[in-house]
């Protein structure tokens, strides 16, 4: 059955609301970091709806608030008119990491779903026998979480979210866990089972990072923007089920994909007009490595021979999922090392001549695009000049003043990106068994 149909079932219905949702975080200092910007949507019966988004955008918050799992700051979220305070009746959510009991057999994990909706032992098992078949799990009840692939761990996650019959099923990244050939045939299944015409099912919202499997699954995809994280384009796929990966129109949905992903506010120092040092310093840097950025940048020299590269095209050749893929092209991006815009990907003379450089010219020209283009690395630099004697200073020092940007965590992977840029370009040192950043032993 088509989508088309799955949708005239009950046209226009609305499921869900959410309303000028906002979210902030405590920070250390106690000060707010906000998380999420003024999010409004409306999901209608018969949708699945796909949101995108690079990592650390929000994506998961915003899952959690719609599961009444956390509470947004601001805004209101009404599912079926009603406002969401705590997890409700028709919702259930299939997470990444499985969130399975280790200590419960497949029946009893799957049971745990109805544990809050006090129905009777002998239901409970009816319904999780019978789900844990329709997710082709029969033959494992017993079976422990341990003694199961991540794939069938999964199924057992989908299973104790059905076995509640969900109105709205919510997905966490629901198969980045999974290989290929795993989370292809779990998602034909969650299709089918999506078509069935007596299925409870009336809308999936869910979080993903697979452009192609976004358009292959959803009727609709949001684009989720970053800092704080909010939403930054829509996009329809008004294609029927089955879907094929080659289908001509697919292949022009993903290259939407890809444009509305990279094209729209793309986040540069260069194009950031205001003078606030502050905002500056406290840009998420990406997490890419050295070795990313020159292997990327290789690839690109072998595909780049007819001009600029189709971000699809470039994403297939490496075989990178967004997640992997867009901090390597956003850190090239910010360093002036390529150049991406709509939709397209090409090396720069500066990307060119850096490739081509001996070790000793790359770090050389490596430190140069850092204090040009990477406002952390010139704070650090700066500060580092201006402590004498030793020029040297706590890694704690830079950490508290990224923390007065980020939450803990985003905090130190910031800065610990910028160190291995910096150590790499011999730009700073940093010493990990004193903790101390310093200009000594720079060439
Ligand atoms: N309970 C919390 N307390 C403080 N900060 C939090 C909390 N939960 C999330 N954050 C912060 O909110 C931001 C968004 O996190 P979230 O997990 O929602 O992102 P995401 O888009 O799901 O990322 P990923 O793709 O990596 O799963 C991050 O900076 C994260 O550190
Ligand atoms: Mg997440």
């Amino acid at each position: 059955m088509s989508s088309f149909l799955k949708n005239s079932k009950n046209p226009k219905k609305t499921l869900l609301q959410i309303d000028h949702v906002t979210k902030s975080f405590p920070k250390p200092d106690r000060s707010n970091l906000l998380v999420i910007d003024q999010v409004n949507l409306t999901m209608y019966e018969g949708e699945i709806v796909a949101l995108l988004g690079k990592s650390g955008s929000g994506k998961s918050t915003l899952l959690r608030m719609i599961a009444g799992l956390t509470a947004p700051t601001s805004g209101k979220i009404l599912y079926r008119e009603t406002p969401v305070n705590s997890p409700m009746k028709g919702i259930a959510m299939v997470f990444q990491n499985f969130a399975l009991m280790p200590w419960l057999t497949v029946l009893e994990n799957v049971e745990l779903g109805l544990e809050a909706l006090r129905i009777s032992p002998k239901e409970r098992r009816e319904r999780a026998l019978h789900a844990i078949d329709i997710i082709g799990m029969d033959g494992f009840e017993s079976a422990y979480p341990k003694e199961l692939s991540g794939g069938m761990k999964q199924r057992v996650g989908f299973a104790r979210a059905l076995v509640i019959k969900p109105d709205l099923l919510l997905m966490d990244e629901p198969f980045s866990a999974l290989d290929v050939l795993t989370s292809e045939s779990l998602r034909s299944d969650l299709l089918e089972l999506w078509q069935e015409p007596d299925s409870p099912m009336k809308g999936i919202f869910y979080v993903t990072h697979n452009i192609e499997e976004a358009v292959l699954t959803a009727d609709r995809i949001l684009i989720f923007g970053a800092n704080p994280g909010h939403i930054r384009g829509e996009l329809k796929v008004p294609l029927t089920y089955p879907r094929n990966s080659q289908d001509p129109e697919v292949l022009k949905l993903i290259d939407d994909v890809y444009m509305m992903m990279t094209t729209s506010k793309p986040q540069s120092f260069k194009d950031d007009k205001s003078d606030d040092k502050k905002i500056e310093i406290g840009y998420r840097l990406p997490e890419a490595g050295i070795a990313e950025l020159v292997g990327l940048l290789e690839e690109l020299d072998g595909l780049q021979q007819k001009g600029p590269v189709d971000l699809p095209e470039l994403a297939d050749t490496v075989r990178l999922d967004i997640d992997d893929l867009f901090p390597v092209l956003e850190s090239l991006n910010l360093l002036g090392l390529a150049k991406i815009s709509k939709g397209d990907i090409a090396m720069t003379d500066k990307g060119r001549e850096w490739l081509e450089a001996d070790i000793t010219n790359k770090k050389i020209l490596f430190a140069d695009l850092l204090i040009q283009h990477i406002p952390l690395a010139k704070h650090i630099i700066d500060h580092l000049e201006d402590s004498p004697p030793h020029q040297r200073e706590h890694y704690n020092y830079f950490l508290e003043e990224l923390e007065g940007y980020f939450t803990g965590a985003e905090a130190e992977r910031v800065l610990n990106t910028m160190i291995d840029w910096a150590r790499y370009a011999e730009l700073f040192n940093y010493e990990s068994k004193t903790g101390f950043l310093s200009l000594e032993d720079v060439e």
